[in-house]
């Protein structure tokens, strides 16, 4: 795609167009489904899960990442009081047109992660690369550009868009602020996006408040859009919307995804909603990631046992039809401040299974199967969590967490951004590969 002047055309997508009502009068977007009928495994009209690419090179990789925000007091003098640990060292990678999931309960650091990427925030440390560039800490003039190659879709349609501004004004903003096309080609511009999103393109000179929610997303995926970018951060962008809207929406960014090869940084915090979209997902707690696979690994073996109870809430499609449900897992207690998070592993106040040497130890996070790593000193499936911890020999520590003299600790400890060829396999306790 032409990127500097405004001559080159945005493809219509056939298959929006071909899964959408043709008579809506404000635009041809939502056909309302019964909400029990949705499985984000199945396809919908066409549109099978996403499936990664194996050969994909990483679009965005990010290297030990950590957000600290100042905590003041609130004396006359300011003074920094503590800081709230947001983002703790985060390792992950977006591979190129791919997607990648970020799931985890509020105030985990889901947001805070996905604006470090756009650059939003200044990041207290590790490193964010685009591209084979490093971009953590490039000036403002350097940040102009980049801003077109990493665009963000927000959370709530209703906030995130100026209601004193048409639907033209606010597509068409970022074109006019870039410079990217001549002045008398914003509207048509404005309109082929439009198109693409499934709304009128006569709607142009309409204003938000016009549109319903699952609508005004779609707005808001169209400014998303204008500047043609790689990556699209997506922060919780259904779960505003009505769940019968809800996978309609995510078909869109599946289409759009597909046709301008886009990379997905998907957060949600619920593992249905990323099931569909994203073949890798990432889950966080408290600032950290503690599990991370490819969907059919984490939802059909997940090893950490927070995954687990996560993974507890979710409908189960599959065990319905054969009149079986997953057992809820209830976690008692509520999250930790990220101010003061517990030593150790951040669960460990919430877990089902911690020992002594949760407290004294923080769990790397390992790498146990190909696409697999986990973040827990007794990673096990559900049921199967071994007694004895599985990480004392690679941390050279005994059972209780204590420091032991005759042990070496393996740079298998150490988090990349990533998988590597060989992993730790739990049940021999030995290196593996494919
Ligand atoms: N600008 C800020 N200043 C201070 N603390 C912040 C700021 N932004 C976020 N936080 C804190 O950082 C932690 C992580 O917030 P974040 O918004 O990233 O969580 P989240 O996972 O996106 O949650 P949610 O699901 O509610 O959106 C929270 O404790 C939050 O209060
Ligand atoms: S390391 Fe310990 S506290 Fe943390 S998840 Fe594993 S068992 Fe639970
Ligand atoms: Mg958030």
């Amino acid at each position: 795609m032409n990127d500097k002047h405004g001559d080159d055309k945005l493809t219509p997508l056939p298959a929006t167009a071909g899964f959408l009502p043709q008579d809506d009068p404000i635009s041809r977007t939502e056909d309302p489904v019964d909400a029990d009928e949705i499985d984000y495994l199945s396809p919908v009209e066409g549109h099978a899960a996403s499936v990664a690419n194996p050969d994909a090179k990483a679009i965005i990789e990010v290297r030990d990442l950590k957000m600290y925000f100042p905590v003041k007091s609130s004396s006359v003098i300011r003074r920094t009081i503590g800081h709230v640990q947001a983002v703790d060292g985060v390792s992950f990678q977006v591979p190129e047109g791919g997607s990648l999931g970020l799931v985890g309960e509020s105030g985990c650091g889901k947001s805070t992660t996905g604006r470090l990427i756009t650059r939003l925030y200044e990041p207290t440390g590790g490193s964010i690369n685009f591209n084979g560039r490093d971009i953590t800490n490039i000036s403002s003039r350097q940040l102009k550009p980049l801003r077109r190659e990493i665009q963000m879709i927000f959370q709530d349609p209703y906030t995130s868009l100026n209601p004193r501004h048409s639907v033209g004004a606010i597509v068409g903003a970022p074109l006019a602020i870039h410079k990217v096309v001549p002045k008398d080609k914003i509207l048509p511009r404005v309109q082929e996006l439009l198109e693409i999103v499934g709304l009128n393109p006569e709607h142009y000179n309409r204003y938000p408040h016009e549109f319903s929610g699952g609508q005004r997303q779609r707005i808001g995926i169209a400014r998303a859009l204008t500047l043609q970018p790689k990556v699209l951060v997506a922060d919780e962008p259904v779960s505003a919307l009505d769940v019968s809207i809800q996978a309609q929406v995510i078909n869109l960014l599946q289409d759009v995804q597909r046709e301008f090869n886009i990379a997905f940084l998907f957060v949600a915090h619920d593992l249905a909603v990323v099931r569909h979209f994203c073949p890798e997902i990432a889950v966080m707690y408290l600032g950290k990631i503690v599990e991370i696979a490819d969907r059919e690994t984490l939802y059909n073996r997940p090893n950490h046992p927070y995954t687990q109870a996560l993974l507890s809430a979710v409908p189960d499609v599959k065990q319905a039809a054969i009149g079986g449900r997953r057992e809820r897992i209830r976690l008692e207690g509520d999250v930790p401040s990220p101010i003061n998070p517990p030593s150790g592993c951040r669960f460990r106040t919430r877990c089902p299974i911690a020992q002594e040497i949760c407290a004294r130890v923080e769990p790397p996070l390992l790498q146990i199967g190909q696409r697999h790593k986990v973040a827990c000193h007794f990673a096990g499936e559900l049921g199967q969590h071994p007694d004895r911890p599985v990480t004392t020999g690679l941390l050279g520590v005994d059972d209780s967490g204590a420091p032991d003299p005759g042990a070496t600790p393996s740079a298998l400890a150490a988090d990349e951004p990533g998988y590597s060829d060989t992993w730790f396999d739990l049940e021999r306790k030995t290196m593996a590969s494919a």
